[in-house]
C-alpha cells in the first residue's frame, strides 16, 4: 500500500511522497488503492470516478489493473472515467491519439461501460472548443467530481498538458504544447514536424478538485523536475508543484525519479538529526567530497578543515580526523576509477607494479583475453557512447561482440531510404518494379508509406551502417549480432511493451557467449524510452540465467551516452582517450549517415551525435582535471554492477 511507503517529511520537501524500489512495485501499490476504492464504492452501490492519464508512466499501472480484473475479478462496471487530455486536432482513431492509447492499454481489456468513458475530443471543430471544454467540466461535476486522479509529470513540470504559465485557477481548455513536450512526443509521431502543436487539457483547478491525487514518476530523466516540483515553491512555472497545496496528494516515485531529492542526493544538508543516521560509506564520502569541491571550486586535495566545517560536513571530518585524510579518501577513489585497460591487462606484457585489473572485481578479472559483449540499444549507441572504449578493448586483444538490440528503423528518414532505392534502381540494367514504384511514390509525395516492407528496408540500412562503424572499431562481422527485438515494432514509442520473446532472444545470446564483461546502455534519458526497455529486458534475461555459474564471474558495466553522463560520484570506471582515439570514434559515428544532419529524434539537444559525444567526453575529462587529477583529452565513463545485484536493484 502507498501509505506504508510514505516518507516522514523533511524540511526541504513541501509535498508528501512515497518511494518504491521500482516502478512495477509502485504501480502495484497505486493499483491496489484504486481497486480498494472501486470495491468499496461497489458495496455502497456508488460509482468510483477516476481521472486518468496517458503516456509511458501509467502503462504498468494499467497492466496491473487489467491483471486484477482478469485474475481477481475486479469489475469496472461501477467506474466512470475522465481522461486528462487529448491532442488537438487529432481524430480518435489516429493510432497516436489518447483515445487509441486508452483503448489499447485499459478500456479494451476491462468491463468499464462505454458510456462511462470521457476523453476530451481531438476532433471537435475550433469554434466548438470552448463549449466542449465547458461541457467536460460540467460532466465531471455531474458525475460527483473525481475521486482519484492519476497524473504523470512532463519534463516541463506539466500535469495534464498544463504547461509552464498555466494558472492555478485554470480549467479545461485548449493549450499550446511546450517545445520540450513536443520533442518528447516526437518519437510517437515519427518526428517533431508531425507532432501536434496543441491539446485540450483539464486545467490545474480541475485536477486539484479531485479528492485524491497521485502523481507517478519513474526514471532518472524525471529526477530534476520531480525535485523542483517537491522542493521548489508552488508556481505556475511548474504546475506539478501545485500538488503541494492539495491535502490528499502524493508523489509516487521509483528510486531513480527520487534520486535528485536533497534527502538522497545531499543528505548531510538535512541537519544534525538526519546526519546521525548517515552511513559514511565510500560512495557517500566521495559524493560529499565532490559536492564540496564543486561548492568551493577547489581541487579535492586543496580542501581544508574550514571548507568541511563551513559547509556542514563536520561529521565526515570527524570520521577521518582531518581534511587531509578525508581528501585522500575521495582522491584515491577517483584515481582508481581511471584505467586505460578496461578489460584488464595482458599479464604477459605487464611490468612489475602495473595495476593488472583495476577496477575489475569479478573472479574472472585476471582472465585474458576476455569475451566482451557490448549491448547497443540502437545501431549507433555503441560508438556514440563508448566508441573509444570499444576500440581499446579490440586493440588490446579481447574477443569483442556487439549486439544491436532494436533495428532502429523508426529513425531513418524516408528521404534516406529513397536515396538507396534510387541507387538500386539505377545501378544495373535489371529494373526491379517494386523499387521503381517506391521511388516514384517518394518523388511524387515526398514520403514513403509506413508499411512493414519500408521498416524492413530501413532496418537494413541501419544494419549496414552499424557494420561499417564496427569495422572502423575493428570488430569483425561475425561478432555482430542483430537481435531485432520484437518490442520495438509493438506500437507507438511510448506505449511499447516488452514481451517474453525479447527476453528469450537476449537470454539465448548471453547464454551462448558467456561474456566476462557485459556493457549495456544505462542511459535512461533517451526521449523514446527504448533504452529503458532494453535495460529491463537485460535485467529479466539475467534473472533467467541466475542458475548459470558463469554469470557470477562476469561484470556488467553500464554506459550513458548522447543524452546524459553519469554523475561523478557514481562512476566506477573512466577510460581516458587520446585525441587520435576521439578522432577514430568520430569516424565510427559518421558511418551512421542516416543519423547525421537530420536527426529524427534529437530530444531536447539539437546537436549531432558526434558533437554530443565529443563534448560529453571533454567535459568529463575537464571535471576530473578540475578535481586535481591528470588532464586527458576525453574520457568515457561506466558504472559497475555484479549481474545478480543488478537484477535485484536495477534503477528501472
Ligand atoms: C498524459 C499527460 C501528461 C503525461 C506527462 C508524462 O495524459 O497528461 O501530463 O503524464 O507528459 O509523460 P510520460 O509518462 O510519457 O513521461
Amino acid at each position: 500500500m502507498i501509505s506504508e511507503h510514505l516518507l516522514p517529511s523533511s524540511r526541504f520537501e513541501h509535498a508528501r511522497l512515497a518511494v518504491f524500489a521500482n516502478s512495477q512495485e509502485a504501480s502495484r501499490a497505486v493499483a491496489a488503492e484504486i481497486a480498494a476504492l472501486i470495491r468499496q464504492r461497489r458495496t455502497e452501490g456508488r460509482t468510483a470516478v477516476l481521472g486518468l492519464a496517458t503516456g509511458s508512466t501509467p502503462v504498468s499501472l494499467y497492466a496491473e489493473l487489467v491483471r486484477l480484473h482478469r485474475e481477481q475479478g475486479l469489475s469496472f462496471a461501477n467506474v466512470v472515467t475522465f481522461n486528462l487530455d487529448e491532442y488537438h486536432p487529432l481524430p480518435p482513431e489516429h493510432p497516436q491519439s489518447y483515445h487509441a492509447f486508452m483503448r489499447a492499454q485499459l478500456f479494451d481489456h476491462v468491463d468499464v461501460p462505454k458510456e462511462s468513458i470521457h476523453i476530451p475530443s481531438g476532433s471537435v471543430s475550433k469554434d466548438r472548443i470552448e463549449a466542449h471544454c465547458a461541457a467536460y467540466e460540467e460532466q465531471i461535476k455531474a458525475a460527483g467530481g473525481i475521486d482519484f486522479q492519476i497524473l504523470g509529470i512532463g519534463r516541463t513540470g506539466h500535469i495534464g498538458f498544463n504547461e509552464p504559465g498555466s494558472p492555478r485557477r485554470s480549467v479545461t481548455r485548449r493549450v499550446t504544447l511546450d517545445p520540450l513536450t513536443r520533442r518528447d512526443a516526437a518519437a510517437d509521431f515519427g518526428g517533431e514536424a508531425h507532432t501536434p502543436r496543441a491539446a485540450l487539457t483539464m486545467g490545474v483547478r480541475t485536477i486539484l478538485s479531485a479528492r485524491r491525487v497521485v502523481l507517478m514518476a519513474w526514471g532518472q530523466h524525471k529526477a530534476d523536475i520531480v525535485r523542483t516540483a517537491i522542493e521548489g515553491d508552488a508556481t505556475a512555472q511548474v504546475t506539478a508543484s501545485f500538488l503541494q497545496e492539495h491535502d490528499n496528494a502524493a508523489f509516487i516515485l521509483d528510486q531513480a525519479a527520487a534520486s535528485g531529492l536533497t534527502r538522497f542526493r545531499t543528505p548531510w544538508l538535512l541537519g544534525p538529526l538526519a546526519e546521525q543516521e548517515l552511513a559514511w560509506d565510500d560512495r557517500m564520502t566521495r559524493r560529499a567530497i565532490l559536492w564540496l569541491s564543486n561548492l568551493r571550486r577547489k581541487a579535492v586535495l586543496k580542501l581544508t578543515d574550514d571548507d568541511y566545517n563551513e559547509a556542514g560536513l563536520q561529521d565526515l571530518l570527524a570520521v577521518h580526523g582531518s581534511a587531509y585524510d578525508c581528501n585522500l579518501v575521495g582522491f584515491y577513489q577517483l584515481q582508481h576509477t581511471i584505467t586505460g585497460w578496461p578489460g584488464g591487462r595482458d599479464p604477459s606484457r605487464t611490468k612489475p607494479g602495473d595495476a593488472l585489473v583495476r577496477p575489475l572485481k569479478s573472479p574472472s578479472a585476471n582472465v585474458f583475453p576476455k569475451r566482451v559483449l557490448v549491448l547497443s540499444p540502437h545501431p549507433d549507441d555503441d560508438v556514440i557512447s563508448m566508441g573509444g572504449t570499444l576500440c581499446r578493448l579490440v586493440d588490446q586483444g579481447h574477443e569483442v561482440h556487439v549486439a544491436y538490440q532494436v533495428s532502429g528503423s523508426g529513425a531513418v528518414p524516408d528521404e534516406a531510404l529513397w536515396r538507396s532505392l534510387q541507387f538500386l534502381r539505377d545501378a544495373d540494367g535489371r529494373r526491379d518494379e517494386r523499387v521503381t514504384a517506391l521511388c516514384d511514390v517518394f518523388e511524387e509525395t515526398g514520403s514513403l508509406p509506413a508499411a512493414p516492407e519500408i521498416a524492413r528496408l530501413k532496418a537494413l540500412i541501419r544494419r549496414h551502417e552499424a557494420a561499417a562503424a564496427a569495422r572502423v572499431c575493428g570488430v569483425p562481422k561475425d561478432r555482430l549480432h542483430f537481435l531485432d527485438l520484437p518490442f520495438y515494432d509493438s506500437g507507438p514509442a511510448r506505449a511499447r511493451r516488452l514481451g517474453p520473446a525479447d527476453v528469450e532472444i537476449t537470454r539465448t545470446l548471453l547464454s551462448q557467449l558467456r561474456p566476462h564483461l557485459i556493457y549495456a546502455a544505462g542511459d535512461l534519458d533517451d526521449p523514446h524510452g527504448t533504452h529503458r526497455l532494453c535495460l529491463r529486458i537485460l535485467r529479466d534475461a539475467l534473472a533467467g540465467l541466475a542458475q548459470e555459474s558463469w554469470l557470477n564471474e562476469s561484470e556488467l558495466w553500464l554506459y550513458r551516452g548522447a543524452w546524459a553522463e553519469w554523475p561523478l560520484d557514481e562512476i566506477d570506471l573512466a577510460v581516458p582517450l587520446s585525441p587520435q582515439e576521439v578522432e577514430r570514434r568520430r569516424r565510427a559515428i559518421f558511418r551512421h549517415s542516416t543519423q547525421k544532419d537530420e536527426v529524427v529524434f534529437p530530444g531536447p539537444d539539437q546537436r549531432e551525435f558526434w558533437e554530443r559525444a565529443d563534448e560529453r567526453g571533454q567535459r568529463l575529462a575537464r571535471s576530473y582535471n578540475d578535481l586535481g587529477l591528470a588532464e586527458y583529452e576525453s574520457m568515457e565513463a561506466f558504472k559497475r554492477y555484479a549481474p545478480a545485484d543488478f537484477v535485484a536493484r536495477a534503477p528501472l
